[in-house]
């Protein structure tokens, strides 16, 4: 190649692999490396299929660093934790003052933090960048989360703009997001958010197969129309996709051979720890990573379901009208969701104000709207909500989402009672409804937990009518009360 590149990528995976052909499809020459050698052929032999795009590989790290013009960008897509370490390692020999380095693997936050601060030393830009979208999304747009330097950030701007999805009518599906590992942090909760949806979604589909008898055909209509209203998405859509294939390999839909068994990659966990340790409640999203937590248990759910087969109401003592089911259970779903969101919502919120980040989460909501695995038309109420009044306090007291969630909490309270009187779990919506239900009354029964707290504990307790800390020898009384 005679002159330089505009950007390097390094990290030639699935994500890697297809950003950089992205990259280049929008008229930036980019340099490519890899640990291993055959990715980098394979990816320049892609370039070149994919209609001569303007990628070179290299396979030794020297000659990739000194392929790209200065300041150079370079962007990583390996393996989280000690690959990305690595790799700055191998990198950062070649690298010069002002040189600009991007993480966009899935980076717990911290580590982040760590390496701007070590990059800021040898004279370094660092940028941690959320990359949603899998595999179609790297290639043909996906959503960004970069955080970090913003002095980065304004390096790479003008190739970001072009390489994220972009949606008519909110631009491009990228923003800076902010300082530190605020990149991170908002993909790890865009994760745990989709956990959520995820789960709320199989709920739906466990309600209408196990008390509705929905056939796979029959699931593939209702979802199909469900991606027509106010439910339409990504995860809806490849829902009804999924109900349509038949199995290949044997007699059948190919979702009934699927084993029951989720996988995860640890960002739904990092979110649940997040929200413990910021006091904020996210039981939707915790109630997904539970399920998949048992999901895995099956051995011992095959022995448990012979042990208490007798106990499960039958089939017929539940009475169901399928119509009125369908109907109640896409209720349930979206009143779920704007549970689910405002928990992922608040969260991010609670950090920002934590690390002083300055987060915008309707700009949030705008970057989520393409590319990712999270897009739905929902995503521009949300956008609509904070626009209203940034300072919300929870999405479910914005005006319009009050009404939505009053209108369907009738049909939300139909499903979760009728999956309960079934014996057909539904975590998600059944510990959404108990947000909603918690989040709304003036009164709860901590009254009695911080008397008990009191009790026991001497740990005081405030009261209705007085200012001021308030201990009582509750044993004494109780001792005299009940002489
Ligand atoms: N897959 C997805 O849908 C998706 C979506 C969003 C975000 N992400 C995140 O994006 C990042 C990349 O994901 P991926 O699925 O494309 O790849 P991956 O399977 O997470 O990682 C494979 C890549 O990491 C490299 N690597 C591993 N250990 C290394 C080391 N010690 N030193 C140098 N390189 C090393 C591999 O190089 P070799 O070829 O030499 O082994 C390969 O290029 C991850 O953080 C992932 O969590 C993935």
């Amino acid at each position: 190649m005679a002159t330089l590149s505009r950007i390097g990528l390094a990290g030639l995976a699935v994500m890697g692999q297809n950003l950089a052909l992205n990259i280049a499809e929008k008229g930036f020459p980019i340099s490519v490396y890899n640990r291993s050698s055959s990715k980098v052929d394979e990816t320049v032999a892609r370039a070149k299929q994919e209609g001569n795009l303007p990628l070179y590989g290299f396979h030794d790290p020297e000659s990739f660093i000194l392929s790209i013009q200065k300041p150079r960008v370079i962007i990583m897509l390996v393996k989280a934790g000690s690959p990305v370490d690595d790799t700055i390692k191998t990198l950062s020999v070649y690298l010069e003052q002002g040189d600009c380095i991007i993480d966009g693997g899935n980076e717990w936050y911290e580590n982040t933090e760590r390496r701007e601060k070590a990059a800021a030393e040898l004279g370094l830009l660092y940028l941690g960048m959320g990359v949603s979208g899998g595999e179609e999304g790297a290639r043909n747009g996906p959503s960004l989360m970069p955080g970090g330097s913003f002095e980065a950030y304004k390096h790479i701007e003008d190739i970001l703009l072009k390489v994220a999805a972009q949606i008519e009518d909110s631009g491009p599906c990228v923003t800076y997001i902010g300082k530190g590992g605020s990149g991170n942090f908002v993909k790890m909760v865009h994760n745990g958010i989709e956990y959520g949806d995820m789960q709320l979604i199989s709920e739906a589909y466990d309600v209408l197969k196990s008390v509705g008898k929905l056939s796979n055909e029959e699931l593939h209509q209702v979802f199909s129309e469900w991606n027509k209203g106010e439910l339409l998405s990504f995860l809806v859509e490849i829902t009804a996709d999924i109900f349509s294939i038949k199995d290949d390999k044997a007699e059948g839909h190919l979702v009934d051979k699927v084993l029951d068994k989720t996988g995860m990659k640890g960002t739904g966990k990092w979110t649940v720890q997040q929200a413990a340790e910021l006091s904020i409640a996210a039981p939707t999203i915790a109630s997904s990573l539970d399920s998949r937590f048992l999901s895995g248990l099956k051995e011992e759910r095959v022995l448990a379901a012979k042990l208490f087969d007798e106990v499960i109401i039958t089939d017929d003592q539940v009475f169901v009208d399928k119509k009125q089911l369908i109907d109640d259970v896409r209720q349930a779903l979206y009143a779920s969701k704007i549970c689910s969101y405002a928990q992922g919502m608040n969260l991010i919120r609670s950090k920002s104000e934590e690390k002083n980040w300055g987060l915008k989460l309707g700009e949030l909501a705008r970057i989520w709207k393409g590319g990712c695995i999270i897009r739905a038309i929902f995503l521009d109420r949300i956008k609509k909500a904070y626009d209203r009044n940034s300072d919300l306090a929870n999405l479910l007291v914005d005006p319009e989402f009050a009404s939505e969630i009053v209108e369907r909490q009738a049909a939300w309270r139909r499903v979760v009672c009728l999956a309960i009187n079934a014996g057909i779990s539904t975590p998600g919506m059944a510990t959404s409804l108990a947000y909603f239900d918690t989040y709304r009354r003036e009164s709860l029964p901590a009254n009695l937990v911080q008397a008990q707290r009191d009790y026991f504990g001497a740990h005081t307790y405030e009261r209705t009518d007085m200012p001021g800390s308030f201990h009582t020898e509750w044993f004494k009384l109780a001792k005299q009360a009940n002489m």
